[in-house]
């Protein structure tokens, strides 16, 4: 049954432990600076709010990562609020706050008694799976809470991305209401019907992105898949929505559209091709920008920067104020990011010499584009290809102090004992508190592990473990040898792909 405190939201299961990049204010830093908009947000003194923090690892990491921030979430599932907290205690995150609190109900005085002035406000799945009330608390929320000046990343189902789904959603929500039992039973039950009518060619279901997403779920990740599924379908107020009119609705709270917290989305040249980019240089004036390039890549999510005061900056100033450092030494040394337009690519001697830079320690974008393999590169365009492929991230404090490291670490270990089972289970991966980064990282639960045995190794003044001793250290001892041989493969492919991005990090 639905509960009757959710207001049709469905509030029966817990969600998935989630975590985009997108919510860091670095990479919202990052937006800005594309697009031409100032952000001043302080670096040590931060304050941020999570709205429908869900299981809290955006707001436990980001809290982990910066000691001097003070990171709040608010939730009102309770067995969110209450593991978020237990994590918070047994990390000692004493700047994580968890508010078991309906945003519905959140008026001025009851914001300002549970809230201080905020300088982020982050809304992750949120704003189009709620009924109105929430909304207009969201924005009682936002209006009375955000600085001027302060920074909303929001992420939505959009249209038209999501036109080719609504007979699926339709579909699912009817069988759920119609078969009996219980309702994460019925669910699985309704996506293996709506799978075979896929199957059996109905074409209602022909343009749907998420039964693409259905047909490729491996065994081992459908349970997860199951609870994902009745958070993102059961919801009675889903509605997908424009970027122009989550805009408008947004102005109500003074907030300006910055820009896309996708990279690639501030290069059109990226996302479409030539005779696309006259069809939209030829539509008439008044049309939201987003809107016009939508039409043509229809992305099915949208996360979107918002600020409360646009103030414009200089674009090349803010990017080549960036410093990035190594997340990832790609095995195959190759930087690609898919785009709706195809995949873009930078060339080997780019890549090999930002790599080989990177690999050493992190680089301004002003410093790589010196490197005479990137003379005919632009900043814009380096920035968004090595952040938008996941191979680099923004810094965001240069010089982290050991302290900070090991309290991170420390978070970084409870984390994994908490919640990597349930990352295994839905195939996902875990956001390590990075301080240099300000920010979490995504690692597979099989990564972390690794940082952290090297971790101990070192805090211990022992010699850095190998892979096989390493694998070992994760298993049981009655592990059977096909495990261990997995476990000892994976464990090598973190240490190729990751190991110079973690001791560039600082986090060895
Ligand atoms: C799809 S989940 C996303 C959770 C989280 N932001 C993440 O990305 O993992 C939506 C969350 O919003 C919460 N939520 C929905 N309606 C709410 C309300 N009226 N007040 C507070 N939280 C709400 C749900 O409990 C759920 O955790």
């Amino acid at each position: 049954m639905q509960a009757t405190w959710a207001g049709g939201y469905s509030a029966e299961l817990p969600y998935l432990p989630t975590y985009i990049s997108a919510q860091a204010p670095a990479e919202m830093a990052m937006a800005c600076a594309l697009a031409g908009v100032r952000c001043d947000l302080p670096r040590e003194a931060l304050t941020l709010l999570d709205l429908g923090c869900g299981r809290g690892m955006g707001v436990l990491s980001l809290a982990a990562a910066n000691p001097g921030w003070t990171a709040i979430g608010i939730d009102y599932m309770p067995a969110h609020v209450a593991e978020a907290r237990g994590i918070a205690a047994e990390a000692g995150l004493d700047n994580a706050r968890f508010h078991e609190a309906d945003i519905a109900a959140l008026d001025e005085a009851a914001a300002a008694r549970l809230l201080p002035e905020l300088d982020v406000v982050t809304l992750h799945g949120v704003w189009t799976w709620v009924a109105d009330p929430v909304r207009e608390g969201i924005l009682r929320v936002i209006r009375s809470r955000l600085k001027p000046g302060g920074l909303v990343l929001v992420t939505y189902n959009a249209l038209p991305g999501w036109a080719g789904d609504l007979a699926l959603r339709r579909l699912l929500r009817d069988l759920v209401d119609s078969l009996g039992g219980p309702r994460d039973r019925r669910m699985a039950q309704a996506l293996d019907i709506a799978r075979g009518l896929h199957l059996a060619g109905a074409a209602s279901l022909e343009r749907s992105f998420f039964m693409r997403r259905l047909i490729d779920v491996p065994p081992n990740a459908r349970e997860a898949f199951i609870r994902y599924a009745m958070h993102e379908f059961l919801p009675e107020h889903w509605r997908p929505a424009f970027p122009q009119d989550v805009a408008g609705a947004l102005a109500e709270a003074k907030l300006d559209f910055v820009g896309p917290a996708f990279l690639a989305f501030h290069f059109p040249e990226l996302l479409l091709n030539p005779a696309q980019r006259e069809a939209v240089a030829s539509l008439p004036p008044g049309l939201h920008p987003e809107f016009q390039r939508d039409l043509f890549t229809c992305p099915t999510l949208r996360q979107d920067v918002f600020v409360r005061g646009r103030r414009p900056a200089e674009v090349a100033g803010a990017v080549l104020g960036t410093t990035l450092a190594l997340r990832r030494l790609p095995e195959d040394r190759r930087v690609r990011l898919d785009t709706p337009n195809g995949a873009a690519e930078l060339p080997a001697p780019v890549i090999n010499a930002a790599l080989e830079a990177l690999a050493r320690r992190p680089h301004g974008i002003g410093e790589l584009l010196a490197l005479p393999a990137l003379a005919r590169t632009t900043a814009g365009e380096l920035l968004t290809m090595l952040v938008g492929s996941h191979i680099a991230a923004p810094v965001w404090r240069d010089a982290p102090t050991p302290a900070m490291r090991d309290r991170a670490q420390r978070y970084n270990r409870v984390l994994l004992q908490q919640l990597g089972a349930d990352a295994i289970a839905a195939g996902g991966e875990l956001a390590a508190a990075v301080p240099m980064l300000g920010a979490g990282l995504a690692m597979k639960p099989v990564e972390l592990a690794t940082l952290l045995a090297l971790h101990e190794a070192a805090t211990e003044g022992r010699a850095a473990p190998d892979a096989a001793a390493i694998a070992r250290g994760m298993l049981v001892a009655e592990t059977n040898a096909e495990t261990l041989a997995w476990t000892e493969a994976a464990v090598a492919v973190a240490l190729t792909e990751r190991l110079p991005a973690w001791q560039g990090l600082g986090l060895l």
